[in-house]
């Protein structure tokens, strides 16, 4: 049994070693497969990760072309008719940026302002904003100026979206900045009181997060809008605000590009400078309306509303761009900015233009004209003309004083947090105002006006003293004077 079993357990055991070498180096050349097939994917990841980002730089080069090779144009133009030949500034002109090298590498002609040298010697004092794409920040210049300067925000939404499709940081900060340069050529084309005006630009190489060229936009500066505290400004403020709406949707609807649309609108890509309403977020403006085959495709979509609008024999949606732009200024705007609190005599024209526009029933050129109407009516007040005079006889009046050591009181649409201080037509309708509040034992006028011109008039329960002022006069309620000394 042995003798037979010997050679049995042998064969077994060498087929078993046998079988668990194929195993073995099976196992290991399997391994060695996945290995390289994991590689490959991987090489083949990055290739294709390579290609879609290199596709969508190549979109946004697209994108910008037209505007660079208008600015080109121009420029050459400009320089042939118009320049005066220093040749300091044409030589600084055409030493970086050279005509058709300028637009085949998609840097942006020299505007001829505030440069990369200015910067130099800056101080950063705040961060004013950041949003999806661009970050904001407020700087003194060697001379003390104050403006804001325009970055990609590296840390932004956006960047965050390319890095995670592309890793690419370099790649990435490009493809972004592409968005930067869009809205630097914009500004430098679109020139309207109601748009931040561009004072000038940088571009050099190396400095942002992954290298490559950084590009600076350097702009007036304002500040960020806040739609609450604008709530509770006086009406004639907010009636400013959506004035320089419409009269800047205007312009955009006839611009030197065409009509343009703002596809991200809202309130946070306008700040305001010294009261008036800017648009500073231009990179996603188009100038092309939306190609249609039929009327159908030209349905105008708001989450709450939808309008119809009409192919053009063209293939275009005729007015598209400029009733987007005008329904959105309604819905984001005028809603919230313009009926609360106009003077009972302008209601019903307020009230047309929220009809108006909250049906797009007419085109911006009509709604700017109802808007200046009313401008001009509040600046007049015919409404406040027939005031009767016998409304001063309650009131003393002392010139070229004014009053120290108020008890003031608060009103609605004061322009003063601390006291009641309101826009009048006339020292008749502050003396109206005054005789309609019981607390209110005098008021005083001063050169102070607002932007539509009318002055400013401050309200009063009492004061301890009055002093000498050539630039005020008091009016005294007669019925609830307060003793006051000179
Ligand atoms: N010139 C400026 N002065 C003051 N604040 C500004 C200025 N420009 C932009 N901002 C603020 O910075 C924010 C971001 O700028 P924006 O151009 O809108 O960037 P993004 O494209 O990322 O939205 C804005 O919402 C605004 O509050
Ligand atoms: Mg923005």
């Amino acid at each position: 049994m042995s003798k037979i079993g010997n050679p049995l357990c042998a064969a077994v055991l060498l087929a078993f070693v046998v079988m668990s070498l194929t195993l073995l180096v099976n196992n290991w050349h399997s391994k060695d497969r996945d290995a390289k097939f994991t590689k490959e994917n991987l090489d083949a990841d990055l290739a294709v990760q390579r290609s879609l980002l290199v596709y969508e730089l190549n979109e946004r080069r697209k994108e910008i072309l037209p505007f660079l090779i208008l600015s080109e144009n121009e420029r050459v133009w400009e320089e042939s008719e118009h320049i005066s030949g220093d040749p300091s500034t044409k030589s600084k002109r055409m030493n970086g940026n050279s005509e058709n090298a300028a637009v085949s590498e998609g840097s942006i002609p020299y505007s001829g302002e505030i440069g990369c040298n200015e910067l130099v010697e800056m101080r950063a004092v705040d961060v004013l904003g950041s949003g999806y794409t661009k970050l904001v920040v407020k700087v003194l210049l060697s001379e003390g100026q104050p403006v804001a300067l325009k970055f990609v925000n590296d840390q932004g939404a956006d960047m965050g979206r390319c890095l995670e499709e592309f890793k690419d940081p370099e790649g990435c900060h490009e493809l972004v900045s592409y968005k930067l340069k869009k809205e630097i050529l914009l500004l430098q084309k679109l020139k309207h009181r109601n748009i931040i005006k561009l004072q000038g630009h940088c571009e050099e190489e190396g400095g942002g997060g992954g290298g490559g060229r950084r590009i600076t936009a350097i702009l007036e500066q304002g500040s960020p809008l806040q739609m609450i505290q604008l709530l509770q400004s006086p009406w004639e403020e907010r009636f400013r605000v959506c004035l320089g709406l419409a009269r800047l949707l205007h312009y955009l609807s006839v611009s030197p590009l065409g009509s343009v649309v703002l596809l991200d609108f809202q309130p946070r890509q306008f700040v305001l400078v010294s009261g008036e309403l800017k648009l500073t977020d231009l990179d996603d403006a188009s100038v092309k309306e939306p190609e249609c085959r039929s009327d159908q495709d030209c349905v105008l979509q708001f989450p709450l509303r939808s309008f119809n609008l009409s192919c053009s024999p063209q293939g275009l949606c005729e007015g598209h761009n400029e009733r987007r732009n005008l329904y959105n200024a309604y819905r984001y705007f005028f809603t919230y900015l313009l009926p609360h609190q106009a003077p009972s005599a302008l209601t019903h024209l307020v009230e047309r233009i929220m009809n108006s526009t909250g049906e797009l029933q007419a085109g911006i050129n009509k709604t700017l004209e109802a808007f200046e109407e009313v401008l001009q009516l509040y600046q007049s007040g015919p409404h406040l003309v027939n005031l009767p005079p016998a409304l001063l006889r309650d009131y003393s009046v002392m010139r070229g004083v004014r009053t120290s050591g108020d008890v003031g009181y608060r009103c609605w649409g004061s322009y003063s947090h601390q006291g009641c201080l309101l826009s009048v037509q006339s020292p008749r309708e502050a003396a109206l105002l005054c005789s309609s509040q019981s607390h209110c034992t005098s008021f005083s006028l001063s050169q102070q006006k607002t932007w539509t011109g009318r002055p400013l008039a401050s309200f009063r329960t009492g004061f301890s003293h009055l002093v000498p002022d050539e630039t005020s006069e008091v009016y005294l309620r007669k019925s609830k004077a307060s003793g006051a000394t000179v």
